[in-house]
């Protein structure tokens, strides 16, 4: 096991993978990873979906490169697919609060621990912001009313360079009271 902190400057956007494979069982223990997540009420409003077929793979890249955008994902080697699920949330807080009040950011707490953990197993990743969703359901049969919590491309780096962060300052973003 990291050092956290050092795991957390570890992860980051990998957009250059290598030819290599990834196993399977590592795949699995990502999502093990976030399926073990915080959520609003632990409603865990999610499910995943893991595109693992070399032709399924190179699909689901196509539906990452719209306008010529993330040309890296042709060498991609999987996806890990975070979807929206309803939440049933506590009795008292529904009252309250619409079911998918904290989906947004329970999908992103999923996400992040998904990405930590394959860091900690030597892969790489990178969240793909703009993607065809509809034509991934298409593809891997997701009912194409389901919202995306991310989409995921999953591969090892081709080089083992970590780049130094860029980031607002602690100065700029922290206050103690
Ligand atoms: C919601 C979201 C969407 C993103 N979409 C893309 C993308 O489409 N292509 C890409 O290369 N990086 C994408 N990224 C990666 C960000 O650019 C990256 O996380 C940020 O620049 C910080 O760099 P780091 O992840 O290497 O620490 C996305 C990240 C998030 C969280």
């Amino acid at each position: 096991m990291s050092n956290f902190l050092e795991l957390c400057l570890r992860r980051q956007s990998c957009r250059s993978f290598s030819d290599q494979p990834v196993e399977h069982d590592k795949l699995a223990q990502c999502v093990e990873a976030g399926r073990l997540a915080p959520s609003g009420c632990n409603a865990q409003p999610w499910s995943f979906v893991v595109a693992e077929t070399p032709a399924v793979v190179a699909e689901v890249a196509k539906c990452g490169q719209q306008m010529n955008m993330n040309p890296f994902l042709s060498k991609a080697q999987a996806f890990i697919i975070v979807l929206e699920e309803h939440a049933v949330l506590a009795p008292a807080i529904r009252k309250l609060l619409d079911s998918q009040y904290f989906a947004k950011g329970d999908l992103g707490a999923a996400t992040v621990q998904i990405c930590l953990e394959a860091a900690e197993q030597g892969l790489g990743t990178c969240i793909i912001g703009v993607y065809d969703r509809e034509k991934i359901c298409e593809l891997l049969d997701i009912p194409v009313t389901k919202q995306f919590g991310a989409l995921i491309a999953v591969g090892y780096p081709a080089d083992g360079k970590i780049r130094p962060k860029i980031r607002k300052s602690t100065d700029e973003v922290l206050r103690f009271v």
